[in-house]
Formats: C-alpha cells, sequence, structure tokens
C-alpha cells in the first residue's frame, strides 16, 4: 500500500500533487471551496487569543497537496504558515502557488523540524491515506495478509504470521468474537505519526478531520471485508489489487486508537465529534453576520459551501473532527 501511494515514480500520490475535486478522483472538505480555509482561519484566531496573543504563532499544515487549503487559510488571516512536506515534488508546486505570501510560509520536510513555536497544527485527510495492515482472522487466531505475484502476475493476497511485535501487540486488542473470514486493517503507520505529533517541538492546538470510525462501529461482525477501498474518477470499490499507482487506497481511520495513542504519549483531548457539528459551530458567528442581508453571488457561493461541509448526506457525518492539546 506504501508503494502504491507514495513510490516516487509509480505511486498515486509520488509525482506530484493529483487534482482533487470534480476532475480527480474523489472530494475534499478542501476542494468544496474557500469557505473551509476562512473557518479554519477562525480557528487560528480564536486559537491565537486562547494562547495569549503570541507574536511568533504560526499555523502548521501537513499533507497540504496543492497548496489549496494555505492560500484559502493565508488569504483570510494574517498569521505565519509553515507547511510539513516530505515531497519535494509537492513543495515546487505549493511554493509556486503561495509565493504572493512571500517570508509568511516555510517548509520543513518532516515533523521533528518544526521550530518550538505555539501554533495551530492542522491536517485535513491525512490519516486516511497512511498504508495500513490487513489482517483476518480464522475464528480462533489473526493472521496477516501479504501481497503476492500469482499466476499471470495477477497480485493476490495471502495469509502467514503477522509481521511484527508492534502489529501482534495491536491484534491482540481486537475483538475476539469476530466470524472466520473477517477481516480488518492494523493503523500502524497512523499510530506512529500521533507519537511523532507528540514529540514534535510546537505547542498548541491540533485540529485532525478526517473520515473514520470508533473502534466498535469498524469492528462489527456486519463490516467483515474492513474499509480498505480504492477511488477513481468518484468510483469505489474493492479490488485494491488492482491498476495499482492509478488509484487511491484509503481506508476509515480508527480514531478510537488515534484517541489513545494521543492521550497515551500526554496530548490532551479537547474534543471529538462530526465535522457537521464542529465546522456549524465555527461558523455560527458567520451565518449569524448574514442575518436579514440578501446575500450577493459570492455569499450564495459560500453558503452553498457550508452546506456541504455540514449536512450530514455530504461531509458533515461522515467525517470527524478530533482537536487535541499540546
Ligand atoms: C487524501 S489527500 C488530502 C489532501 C488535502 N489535505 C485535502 O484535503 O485536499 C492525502 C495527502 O496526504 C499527503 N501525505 C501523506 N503522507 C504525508 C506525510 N507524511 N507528510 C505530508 N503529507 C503527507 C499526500 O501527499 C496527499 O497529498
Amino acid at each position: 500500500m506504501e508503494a502504491a501511494l507514495y513510490h516516487p515514480e509509480h505511486g498515486y500520490y509520488g509525482p506530484g500533487p493529483r487534482r482533487i475535486g470534480r476532475s480527480g478522483d474523489f472530494y475534499t472538505a478542501v476542494s468544496v471551496g474557500p469557505l473551509y480555509g476562512q473557518l479554519l482561519s477562525t480557528l487560528a484566531r480564536q486559537v491565537h487569543e486562547k494562547m495569549g496573543q503570541l507574536a511568533d504563532f504560526s499555523v502548521i499544515e501537513q499533507a497540504a497537496h496543492d497548496g489549496q487549503l494555505a492560500e484559502d487559510i493565508l488569504s483570510t488571516c494574517d498569521f505565519h504558515y509553515l507547511i510539513v512536506e516530505p515531497n519535494p515534488r509537492y513543495q515546487t508546486v505549493q511554493r509556486l502557488k503561495l509565493a504572493r505570501f512571500g517570508s509568511r510560509v516555510s517548509w520543513v520536510s518532516s515533523l521533528a523540524e518544526l521550530p518550538a513555536v505555539p501554533a495551530l497544527y492542522l491536517c485535513n485527510e491525512l490519516p486516511d491515506a497512511m498504508p495500513v495492515h490487513l489482517v483476518r482472522s480464522d475464528g480462533e487466531c489473526w493472521q496477516e495478509l501479504y501481497v503476492r505475484a500469482g499466476e499471470n502476475d495477477t497480485l493476490q493476497f495471502v495469509p502467514g504470521q503477522p509481521s511484527s511485535e508492534a502489529l501482534l501487540a495491536e491484534i491482540s486488542r481486537l475483538p475476539t468474537n469476530l466470524p472466520p473470514g473477517y477481516t480488518t486493517e492494523v493503523h500502524l503507520a497512523s499510530l506512529e505519526w500521533m507519537r511523532q505529533l507528540a514529540k514534535a517541538p510546537f505547542h498548541g492546538s491540533l485540529y485532525l478531520a478526517d473520515y473514520g470510525l470508533d473502534q466498535e462501529e469498524l469492528h462489527m461482525p456486519e463490516r467483515h471485508t474492513g474499509t480498505l477501498r480504492r477511488y477513481h474518477q468518484h468510483q469505489t470499490d474493492d479490488h485494491v489489487l488492482e491498476d495499482l499507482g492509478r488509484c487511491d487506497l484509503t481506508t476509515h481511520v480508527n480514531f478510537t486508537r488515534l484517541i489513545e495513542t494521543a492521550e497515551a504519549t500526554g496530548l490532551r483531548l479537547s474534543s471529538y465529534t462530526h465535522q457537521g457539528r464542529y465546522l456549524g459551530k465555527l461558523g455560527l458567528p458567520w451565518l449569524t453576520s448574514l442575518e436579514g442581508q440578501r446575500p450577493d453571488a459570492t455569499t450564495q457561493a459560500l453558503l452553498r459551501q457550508y452546506h456541504s461541509l455540514t449536512h450530514p448526506a455530504f461531509l458533515g457525518r461522515s467525517f470527524r473532527v478530533l482537536v487535541l492539546e499540546k
């Protein structure tokens, strides 16, 4: 999965940022329009004020992709912006897009390189794009599913012993009463990322938005094939070994384990809720300010974006927002 997504030449994300939105393979809150960035600017102002309006306060973004969210936030607030971007090709695209903001933007290639500043850290749809280990129960034990080339070079899953102690430790937390054949994912990479976030030198608030479930929802008997899916041109299926590198591969985030890991590493849970509820509240002062006015075309477009971001039938319910304090 890591190679299929991040191989520099052949991975889905490796060569450079792909289009997201109508002409891409999937939508994200960022691709809905600039309102999302405007709401996150409001959040940045709130965190800045709560932290005592410190002069070196910064907004940090990881998974900045083509720099769209950064542009939307930089256009609506005055803070310094730090992007965590390991892929130099993405940095090039981001530098071009954000050139007009000059020295207000800077880049580091890993969380460990961040400065010790007061900050709001943001990421939109990052952990769902991290590689996972697939495991399958035979009714008594869990086996890991490895990828092997079969006849005619077609790829197939082959069960074997779990590949590491870390995986075995996560497997020991899985429910034991699941039926034979039950398949699910273990998110070692996202748990390690959470530990790195806890160790990174900045302090302040962390805002993480993604689609995902609590452990109980994730391991319901009816979800017996797990959540690993591929996306191509807004179509989704579970043929995850086909068209590698041409399709996005993704899983639902296990929010329970992310929160447990965050708390075990010293981060504090501030809030965890549906995106609709979180952004609805954040956008309330803006909505109230529109009362009694006839909205112009720009405001009407922003109101449609608000609807897409918050309505349960669009991004409001399947996406969740986790806010941590550090
Ligand atoms: C589903 S896309 C989301 C892009 C964007 N945040 C949005 O919401 O439109 C996932 C992104 O995560 C990025 N990514 C994955 N691992 C990363 C890492 N360790 N550091 C920074 N970005 C990463 C990928 O390059 C890709 O741009």
